[in-house]
């Protein structure tokens, strides 16, 4: 399955998208946002602040700017849900922010995308259950797009194993 699971730094990424966990309001943040900010450069704020806004569960999508001398040529900015205990459409949300994802990755030509694990940082969105509705997410848009390479970049031992555990349940080997 084109699809991988590793640890590492989301900014370091060379895939053709790369994702960031931004906010609604689009106004850059600290978490994976900053780090993703850092190295594409002060464009990138400027270009999504033009933009101005996205609903909870989409994505927008920007140049890469400095990204752009590591091979990355968009930056797909996805905005997750807020965790509220799981019954306020959360799971529903999530996974839509990253078919969002996937879907302006596809429609702009890109071939590999790298995700973090959106929503599970300040957004508080549990870490096992994320990995769950995300990966369902993904499996489910790659069974029709199996050209398509997905990266998720963990931040830490803990996070990857969590995720390849959930992976495991969801496609035993
Ligand atoms: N590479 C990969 N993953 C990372 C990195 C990194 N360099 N740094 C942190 N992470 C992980 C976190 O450990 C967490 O599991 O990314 C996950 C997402 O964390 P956040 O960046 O806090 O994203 P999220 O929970 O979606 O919150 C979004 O935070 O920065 C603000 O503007 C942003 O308001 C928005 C909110």
């Amino acid at each position: 399955m084109p699809l991988e699971l590793i640890q590492g730094d989301i900014a370091a990424q060379t895939t053709c998208a790369v994702v960031t966990a931004a906010n609604k309001e689009l106004m850059g943040g600290g978490g994976v946002d900053g780090v993703i900010h850092r190295a594409a450069g002060p464009e990138l704020l400027r270009a999504i602040r033009q933009i101005g806004g996205a609903p909870t569960g989409t994505a927008v999508i920007t140049p890469a700017f400095d990204l752009s001398r590591q091979g990355v040529r968009h930056v797909l900015h996805a905005v997750g849900p807020i965790w509220r205990g799981g019954h306020s459409g959360e799971a529903a949300q999530l996974a839509s922010a990253y078919r969002h994802s996937l879907e302006l990755a596809a429609a702009h030509g890109c071939s590999s995308v790298a995700f973090p694990a959106i929503s599970t940082g300040v957004y508080g969105y549990p870490l096992e259950q994320a990995a769950e509705v995300s990966l369902r997410a993904i499996t489910a848009f790659l069974e029709d797009h199996p050209e398509l390479q997905v990266r998720v970049v963990l931040h830490g031992a803990g996070p990857l194993n969590v995720f390849r555990r959930a992976l495991a349940r969801l496609a035993p080997p």
